[in-house]
């Protein structure tokens, strides 16, 4: 991953002038203290997109689009933080240098954490060879996977124990950290133990072939949890890897070809039919990122997903990343309720093989497959709404025109009745971010009285007010943001206040995790600012705060109090004595911070 120096960073942000970058798309008027213009991200006819240039963020109050310079050029270009970093790099003429950048510390931690890997792969094979491994080593005989088979994708077996990866791995050789943020074990109270356990496993490897993380199926039990998959880590983004690439690559390049499949059984069983241009996502939906890793190789994908209706459906929402990603999907049909594991198990590789050479385009396949009826106009305006929502966000001006063009033939609607109608969509479809958006605009909009408090506190940290700065750095903590959004914010103001400057609203920005998080702050920083008694609505938000904290804790003791009357854990005595102290502070509250009044 490039990284590009904070101080870069901070430079380009101080060079790019907010205003002036986004008049470069948008014609911005003052108003008040703001500028406004017309969204450019959304359609209106009233202007509500806004960039306040003291703070240098952007916010729209109609669509809730907000952010800093970065976010503006991440949104409007769509590309990720390092490209517009470096775009704007390019206008204010600051060289943005990527390699150097590697943190040593880091560099450690992802060489652990891959060592480790390294060793589970092989630990987790042996263990499949020996005596532990005979069921599991039958389950997949039965399945039809020859030893070569197991050998190359090096599949393993952990038995249904605490420990025994942990035993074996050598764990004193590595960090605490490299082995918490492995994914490979879970924090126990009394230290940590395998998180893998009873499972066959299968190691998930990087495009050079190296394992970043580990897929484990349960096997002749109905376990819910069928897979279970190591999670995000410095070396595995399940968004970008693609399962079986190291083994694809060459036949990838040599047909021109990709299958992608929705299953690691799916791929391995089509590999040992000799059919190895083939890879497969894991655990996730297909991304965009795992577009542009597909687009490398060859343009040309074909999605051979399961044959019943979540596989058609998947297949689809696929077909139209891939377009939108600049490559040319076809969508495999299989027959009836099979996956290519079954059909080419029992049929062998070549009915498959022509299966795939027959892939529909996608509008073709998405018309086939439509549960709905065309000749009512019901289902045709969802059949169509569909359509155009996945074919909008394509960039190619031709590709999107050829589709239109057939997606007119397929309906019979007119081609100028679809320009129109895909002119009348919003500019941008609404992206899913990881943190759900969604879940943090909803505090904009209806705050519970403790999240009102909450922002409110973050918006006082931006203000010029000496009384109230001095309350926030002694008295508030990251504990009372009950919000874990919230929180986050709160942590990256404290030590700037701290330094006692008043944050930069651009700054603390850069430094959110996403756009969903950054979108909140614009939002709460442009709803406006604080007026009239300041420091007496500061004190206020506290005690709110300081009040559902005590209370809180109150409770917690009073189920420790339960449990200590049916024998365990703390004597009931030392409860009641806490929960006493809890009661007078509350008490005491309503004075607490007087002394910060003048
Ligand atoms: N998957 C997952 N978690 C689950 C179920 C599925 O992560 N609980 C992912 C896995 O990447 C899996 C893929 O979805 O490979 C396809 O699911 P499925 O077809 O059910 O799995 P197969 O690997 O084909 O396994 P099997 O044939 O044994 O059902
Ligand atoms: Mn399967």
């Amino acid at each position: 991953m490039a990284r590009i120096p904070e101080q870069t960073i901070d430079r380009i942000r101080e060079a790019a002038d907010v205003l002036d970058v986004v008049s470069d798309y948008v014609q911005m008027k003052r108003k008040g203290r703001n500028y406004f213009g017309l969204c450019p991200f959304h359609q209106e006819k009233s202007p509500s997109f806004s960039v306040n240039q003291d703070r240098q963020i952007f916010h729209c109050f109609g669509c809730s689009r907000g952010g800093n310079v970065f976010s503006f050029i991440m949104e409007i270009e769509r590309v990720d933080f390092v490209e517009a970093v470096k775009r704007l790099g390019e206008k204010t003429g600051i060289e943005v240098e990527l390699s150097g950048a590697v943190d040593p510390k880091r560099k450690a931690l992802v060489q652990q954490i891959m060592d480790l890997y390294e060793r589970a792969t092989s630990i987790f094979a042996k263990t499949l060879a020996g005596q532990e491994g005979s069921s599991a080593r039958s389950y997949l005989h039965d399945r039809g996977f020859t030893d070569d088979t197991i050998e190359l994708f090096r599949i393993g077996y952990v038995p249904d124990r605490w420990d025994h990866l942990l035993k074996l791995a050598g764990t004193k050789d590595f960090s605490n950290e490299a082995l918490n943020q492995s994914g490979l074990f879970m924090a126990g109270q009394k230290g940590p133990y395998d998180r893998f356990r009873g499972r066959i496993m299968f190691p998930i490897a990087n495009a050079s072939g190296r394992t970043v993380a580990m897929a484990g199926r349960v096997f002749g039990t109905d376990d819910a949890a069928k897979y279970m998959n190591s999670p995000e880590s410095p070396i595995y983004h399940k968004g970008e890897v693609l399962y079986g690439l190291s083994h694809a690559r060459q036949a990838i390049r040599e047909k021109e070809q990709t299958i992608i499949v929705e299953g690691y059984l799916d791929l391995i069983q089509l590999h040992q039919a000799g059919i190895t241009h083939v890879v497969a996502v894991s655990g996730t939906a297909l991304t965009e990122r795992h577009a542009r890793e597909l687009r490398k190789l060859t343009p040309n994908v074909f999605l051979a997903y399961d044959g019943d209706a979540a596989g058609i459906q998947a297949a689809v929402r696929a077909g139209y990343t891939l377009l939108q990603g600049g490559l040319d999907p076809r969508i495999v049909a299989l027959p009836g309720d099979t996956d290519p594991d079954d059909w080419v198990k029992q049929a062998g590789p070549s009915p498959f093989l022509a299966a795939v050479q027959g892939g529909s385009p996608l509008l073709d396949f998405q018309r086939k497959h439509f549960s709905g009826d065309l000749r009512q106009t019901g289902d045709m305006r969802r059949f169509l709404d569909e359509a155009l929502r996945g074919l909008a966000p394509i960039a190619d001006p031709l590709v999107k025109e050829l589709h239109l063009k057939r997606l007119a033939e397929l309906t019979g609607v007119s081609e100028a009745h679809l320009h129109r109608s895909i002119e009348a969509l919003p500019k941008i479809a609404p992206r899913q971010s990881e943190t759900g958006p969604d879940e943090l605009k909803v505090i904009l909009v209806e705050p519970t009285r403790s999240h009102k408090a909450q922002m409110t506190l973050i918006r006082l940290a931006f203000q010029d007010h000496i009384e109230v700065l001095n309350l926030l750095v002694d008295e508030v903590t990251p504990e009372l943001f009950t919000h874990a959004a919230l929180k986050r914010i709160w942590e990256l103001l404290g030590p700037t206040l701290a330094d006692a400057t008043i944050p930069e609203v651009g700054q603390v920005m850069t430094r959110l995790p996403d756009q969903a998080h950054q979108q909140l702050l614009s939002g709460m920083v442009m709803a406006g600012d604080e007026s009239g008694d300041l420091l007496s609505l500061a004190i206020d938000c506290l005690t709110a705060l300081y009040r559902d904290s005590l209370q809180s804790r109150i409770e917690e003791r009073r189920l420790d109090l339960r449990a200590a009357e049916q024998g365990a854990g703390v004597p009931s005595q030392d409860i009641l004595k806490e929960v006493a102290a809890l009661r007078q502070s509350l008490t005491e509250l309503s004075h607490q911070f007087d002394k910060y009044r003048a």
